[in-house]
């Protein structure tokens, strides 16, 4: 009896959850992803670099940086851009930072609220561009043109806003990785083997229309990839010529720069994955970028980006064990 009474008691609450789901759940339809605005695409390859611009940041334009940051952000985003600007990007915590020799400059959207934040701290590149997820491919156009247009630098690095980077050590690693001998290359942790999501109800979501082919050159993940100058070049002169779809890396370091650009895959530049653990077999740690991503804390979604920061600091050196459990880590 008691058993019974328990069962029809879910039954219930599974009937009504199915009623309520139905009400809510598929009522709530995907957001249909569409083909992607070549138009949109053209204008901002063809119009002058500065005419999708909204807000720019100040910097020094007769220098050549060592490093110029595009960390890619939404307008909401405020406390995680102020994270950022309290931790890694602050002078203090880095030589390159301090001597001015590392520009970092957010991308966002188009916004009301924006205009004060970017007057008071002059690193916002405000693009005219609707902020949404599937428009990033265009506000990383928008800023790569500007860039190319505006300053000069040996390096241009792309990172979404829930990546730490440890500015001198990356830049360590980019003199090492500069010794390989290719003349064009690009660093990261890749994908490969990759296909177009045919789902329009995925925000990957890749018409055959955009893109045919049924594999996807490999590619640097998005969250964070190192581009050469000279290769930050090629891709920005050719992306104009070719068809856009609405999944920035895969364009830009897979389709776009393939043939152009020699891809270094690193994991200790940037590991898939959340860690405690660093490469040190040059007697130092290399991990230099952590994507907070995969960052677990109990129940909290928001990222703690200054509890990232201060573990990529002192990242522990992998042993053997912690090799094997990790690896992953590493590029195939
Ligand atoms: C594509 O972009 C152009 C230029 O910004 C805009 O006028 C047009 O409405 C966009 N098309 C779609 C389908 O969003
Ligand atoms: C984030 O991490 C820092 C350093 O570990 C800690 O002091 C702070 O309380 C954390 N913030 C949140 C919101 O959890
Ligand atoms: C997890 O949250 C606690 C409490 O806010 C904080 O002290 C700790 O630093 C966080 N850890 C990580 C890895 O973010």
């Amino acid at each position: 009896m008691k058993f019974e009474h328990r069962c029809s008691v879910y039954l219930v609450l599974a009937a009504s959850y199915c009623l309520l789901f139905s009400f809510f759940g598929s009522g709530k339809e995907c957001a249909k992803a569409t083909n992607a605005n070549q138009t949109l695409h053209k204008l901002i390859n063809t119009l002058p670099a500065d005419k999708f611009v909204l807000e720019s940041p100040s910097m020094n334009y007769a220098t050549t940086y060592r490093i110029v940051f595009l960390v890619i952000s939404a307008p909401y985003e405020r406390d995680e851009r102020d994270e950022i600007r309290s931790t890694w990007t602050a002078r203090g915590n880095s030589q390159l930072r301090m001597m001015d020799d590392a520009l970092v400059i957010f991308v966002l959207g188009r916004s009301p609220f924006v205009a004060e934040e970017a007057l008071e701290h002059h690193d916002i590149l405000q693009t005219d561009v609707e902020d949404t997820y599937r428009n990033m491919v265009y506000k990383i156009e928008v800023a790569f043109r500007w860039v190319q247009a505006n300053v000069k630098s040996e390096f241009v690095v792309k990172v979404d806003s829930d990546t730490v980077i440890h500015v001198d050590r990356l830049s360590d690693q980019l003199r090492l990785l500069d010794q390989r001998g290719s003349s064009h290359w690009m660093a990261c942790f890749h994908n490969t083997n990759s296909r177009p999501i045919r789902d329009t109800c995925h925000s990957w979501y890749i018409s055959n229309e955009d893109f045919a082919p049924s594999t996807i050159p490999n590619y640097c993940l998005g969250p964070g990839y190192v581009l050469k100058r000279s290769s930050f070049e090629r891709i920005v002169d050719k992306m104009g010529s070719v068809k856009i779809f609405e999944v920035e890396d895969a364009f830009f370091t897979g389709v776009v720069a393939k043939d152009l650009v020699d891809l270094f895959c690193v994991a200790e530049l940037i590991v898939p994955r959340y860690t405690d653990y660093s490469d040190c077999s040059s007697g130092s740690p290399s991990l230099s970028v952590l994507n907070t991503h995969f960052q677990f804390n109990g129940s909290k979604s928001r990222k703690n980006l200054t509890a990232a920061y201060e573990r990529l600091k002192e990242p522990r050196c992998h042993n053997v064990l912690t090799r094997l459990f990790y690896r992953y880590d590493y590029c195939r």
